[in-house]
Formats: structure tokens, C-alpha cells, sequence
């Protein structure tokens, strides 16, 4: 397996300046089963400190999730692989997010989980391999989403430089978004077809409903939102 070394391509300061080559991320696109609307990137865009600390807590979570695989799926040996990998680079965005918020003057503070991820795991099959199949299919989609929202955030906050690492997200995130899909066919003789066109619905609806919270998974913002947003 090509490991992804963490090099000097990694370093803060060089993301933040430097100019990279576009990742295309269409795939992700037809994946998916809707865009963000604009009126959710209009409030996140007004919003990014608070939308910084939960990506850090995206970040976080999204490396404890890979861990706890890794524990509960001993006997898989591919898994095991990907899945380092993905605790390793998770774990670096985290500590990077940290500092662009450093940067930024942002302390670090207590902020719930939105409903998203909880949205999509109560769908999640209690029986294997049908449970370990669903958390790969929904790790897929938290994936593709963060890919989805970091390339349409990059087009329009004002902050260049978190715009330049949010394009730099796509190419891992992106490549996440694959690892975990691959991972869900290999575990299964049966087609995951079905159960991916399940969760494109569920994951929908999630982003195209209104919502009264703002967090980097969040739906549209409802009028409670609005209204505390312009208070
Ligand atoms: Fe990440
Ligand atoms: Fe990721």
C-alpha cells in the first residue's frame, strides 16, 4: 500500500501560500445526493470561528472513529491499513486547525455535535457484516460532504488563506471518501448498492432540511438560526 508520507507539502505556512493544483472532485458531486444551498454557505461564511471549532471537532471525531474500527476490526488486515493511515492524517488536520485558529485569535471552546452524524448512524444495522458495512458507507458520506462543503467554502470566504488549505483538504479528504467506500464492497460478497442509495437520501436530507444550529454538517438555516445570526 503507498503510504502518504507527512511532509514539507504539509506544513502550515507552505498550504497557506503556496498555490496547488485543483483537485477535481466531481465524482463527489454525482455522489452526492444534493449541493449545499447557498443560504448555508452565506451564514457559515459570516461565521467561521465557529465554524473552525467544529471543524476541529469534525477533525477529532473523524480520527476516533477510524480508531475505534481499528480495535473493533482486529481481523481485518486491509482495514487495519486505511485505517491507520486515516487516524494519522485526521490527527493532522486536527492539530492543524488548531493553529489556524491560533492564528486567528480563536479560543478553543465547548461546542455540541450537531445532528448530522447522529442522523445518519441510527440507521445503521445492528447485526455484522451488515453494521460494519453501514459505518463504512457513512463514513464515506461525512467524507464526501467535507469535500464537498470545503471546495464550496474556499469560493467564497474573504480569509485567502483558509480558502488555500480548504482546497488543500480536497485531495485527502476526497481520497478518504474513496478508501471507505472501497472498504464497505470488500467486506461484503452482496452489492452495497442499495444500502448507498439509502443513506444518498438520508445524508439529503440532512443537508436540505432546515436546521436551527450551524455547524460544518448542518442543513439549511431555519428562521430561529436566522434570527440569533443577525441579532
Ligand atoms: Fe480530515
Ligand atoms: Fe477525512
Amino acid at each position: 500500500m503507498a503510504m502518504t508520507d507527512i511532509t514539507h507539502e504539509d506544513d502550515l505556512s507552505v498550504i497557506t501560500t503556496g498555490t496547488r493544483t485543483p483537485t477535481d472532485i466531481s465524482h463527489i458531486h454525482e455522489f452526492l445526493g444534493c449541493r449545499t444551498s447557498p443560504a448555508w454557505l452565506a451564514v457559515a461564511k459570516d461565521n467561521l470561528p465557529l465554524l473552525l471549532q467544529d471543524h476541529a471537532n469534525c477533525e477529532k471525531k473523524a480520527a476516533g472513529t477510524a480508531m475505534n474500527l481499528i480495535f473493533r476490526y482486529e481481523f481485518h488486515r486491509s482495514l487495519q491499513e486505511k485505517l491507520a493511515q486515516l487516524v494519522r492524517e485526521e490527527m493532522l488536520h486536527y492539530e492543524q486547525v488548531l493553529s489556524l485558529m491560533k492564528q486567528r485569535g480563536i479560543n478553543w471552546h465547548y461546542l455540541p455535535a450537531g445532528r448530522y452524524a447522529k442522523g445518519l448512524l441510527k440507521h445503521k444495522r445492528t447485526h455484522e457484516p451488515a453494521a460494519m458495512t453501514d459505518v463504512l458507507i457513512i463514513g464515506a458520506f461525512i467524507e464526501a460532504r467535507s469535500c464537498e462543503r470545503f471546495a464550496a467554502l474556499s469560493e467564497v470566504i474573504d480569509d485567502e488563506k483558509l480558502a488555500r488549505y480548504y482546497k488543500y483538504l480536497l485531495k485527502s479528504e476526497s481520497r478518504h471518501y474513496e478508501d471507505y467506500l472501497a472498504l464497505a464492497r470488500s467486506i461484503t460478497d452482496e452489492s452495497i448498492d442499495e444500502r448507498v442509495a439509502f443513506f444518498r437520501e438520508v445524508e439529503k436530507e440532512l443537508i436540505d432540511s432546515p436546521d436551527s444550529e450551524l455547524r460544518f454538517h448542518s442543513g439549511v438555516p431555519d428562521e430561529t438560526l436566522l434570527a440569533s445570526i443577525t441579532a
